[in-house]
Parts: C-alpha cells; sequence; structure tokens
C-alpha cells in the first residue's frame, strides 16, 4: 500500500502529512484531495482577496452544512450576512482591534447567531416528538441548548466554506453583546462570533500550529 500512495505524495508537504497519506488514505472515503481541501491543508484567512462572495455561494454551503446533524434537529444557527457598508462598519466597530482590519478587508463579514427560539420550528423540524417544543420552555436550559447546538452547526458553517475553495476567518474577539444591542435587537438572535469569508489575500496566514496528536486527545476505557 505504502508504495502506490508515495507515487502521489508531493515533496513539499509536511512529515507527518506525508505519514497521514501513506498509512490512512485507504481508510478515507474522500481522496486526499478533498481531505486536504476540508481538512489537513485548509486554513484559517487572516487577509483576503476583492473577489465578493455572492449570496448564491452562500446558499450553496449552506445547502450543504445545513445537513449536518444536530440535537433533536433543532438547527439553531443563523447566519446574517453584513452585506451594506453601514451594516459592515457596526460589526467591525465591535470587533477586538487586531480583528478590525481583517474584517475589513474581507468581501463578506457574516454574524454567526443562535436562535434563541429555535423551539417554535420544532413541530415542522421534529414532527416524531409532539411534545418537544414544551422540553424549551425554562429559557436559561433553552439558551444553552441553542448556544452548544449552534456552535456544532458553525463548525459544519467553516467545512462548508472550504468545500467551495474559499477561507473563513473565525472571530471571537469580539464583542457580542454589543452586536447584539446594535444590530440583532428584538430577533431573538444571540451572537456566537463573527466570520470573515471570502478568497485568501496576501499573506494570509500565521505559521502553522502545532495540532495535539492522536495519542493525547484520544482515550480508551
Ligand atoms: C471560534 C474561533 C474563534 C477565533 N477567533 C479568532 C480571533 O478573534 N482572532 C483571530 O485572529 N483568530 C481567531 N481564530 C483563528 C484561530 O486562531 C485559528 O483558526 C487557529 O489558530 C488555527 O489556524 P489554522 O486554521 O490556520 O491552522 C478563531 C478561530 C475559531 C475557530
Amino acid at each position: 500500500m505504502a508504495a502506490t500512495h508515495a507515487a502521489k505524495v508531493p515533496e513539499s508537504i509536511s512529515c507527518e502529512r506525508k505519514y497521514m497519506l501513506l498509512v490512512f488514505t485507504d481508510m478515507y472515503a474522500i481522496n486526499s484531495e478533498t481531505q486536504d481541501l476540508l481538512f489537513a491543508q485548509a486554513r484559517t484567512a487572516s487577509t483576503f482577496s476583492n473577489a465578493p462572495v455572492s449570496d448564491a455561494q452562500i446558499e450553496a454551503l449552506y445547502e450543504l452544512a445545513k445537513w449536518g446533524p444536530t440535537s433533536m434537529n433543532t438547527q439553531p444557527m443563523r447566519l446574517v450576512l453584513a452585506r451594506s457598508a453601514e451594516a459592515k462598519a457596526k460589526v467591525v466597530g465591535h470587533l477586538f482591534d487586531g480583528n478590525k482590519p481583517k474584517a475589513e478587508m474581507a468581501p463578506l463579514v457574516v454574524v454567526v447567531a443562535a436562535d434563541l427560539n429555535f423551539h417554535e420550528t420544532l413541530p415542522e423540524v421534529f414532527p416524531i416528538f409532539p411534545g418537544a417544543k414544551d422540553m424549551f420552555a425554562d429559557e436559561g436550559y433553552r439558551t444553552q441548548f441553542a448556544l452548544s447546538q449552534a456552535w456544532l452547526q458553525a463548525g459544519y458553517f467553516i467545512v462548508g466554506v472550504r468545500a467551495l475553495g474559499l477561507a473563513a476567518g473565525p472571530m471571537l474577539g469580539v464583542n457580542t453583546a454589543g452586536i447584539d444591542a446594535d444590530l440583532l435587537a428584538g430577533t431573538g438572535l444571540r451572537t456566537i462570533m463573527v466570520m470573515n469569508v471570502g478568497k485568501p489575500g496576501d499573506n494570509a496566514w500565521f505559521d502553522r500550529l502545532p495540532r495535539l496528536d492522536y495519542s493525547r486527545a484520544v482515550t480508551t476505557i
């Protein structure tokens, strides 16, 4: 097996990646180009080109990302596209200073939010359990649930951005309460993060940071 895959592995890639391709390639149901696009070679972008990101692209990625599973099919993530100059300026105004230039440069800035009233959709999206909505009468429990499941979907969203050949720049360096008050008042949405989306620009990457290896992240009990 090693000899077959060795022929496909470019010299320039890291030892870690070579090892992975040589040892694990036959275990994946997706080819190495797709693995690279979605995970191994995908990076977090800090600069962006001015190539626009269209609504059709965001719709295409949502059509993939929406299939990612959530508990009780709750799907609380909402995406708010800050398209107008006014909306974008307001979002940028709530970012930590180090994040402002990245968002100003990005062709699209997205507020990723959780819908705290997601339970209203449960009769439609979880009809197999008619009492589902009532489980979320308590606001504190509902809020925690909305946040956790929106975060889960945010991960699918990042992978969806990569599936379009675009780069994501997620940012938690943001005054989320400020965005909620300024842009989302009365909507029932709560900001969880802001994400830049676009084609990477010049010097878009920081040096790759190490990941924890398998033995530190996985235990068997
Ligand atoms: C939820 C989340 C929040 C992040 N917040 C910020 C941020 O506020 N500012 C920033 O420069 N990078 C931020 N990052 C980027 C991470 O530092 C980066 O994704 C990580 O170091 C991995 O980089 P890589 O994908 O290039 O390997 C954030 C990433 C995630 C997923």
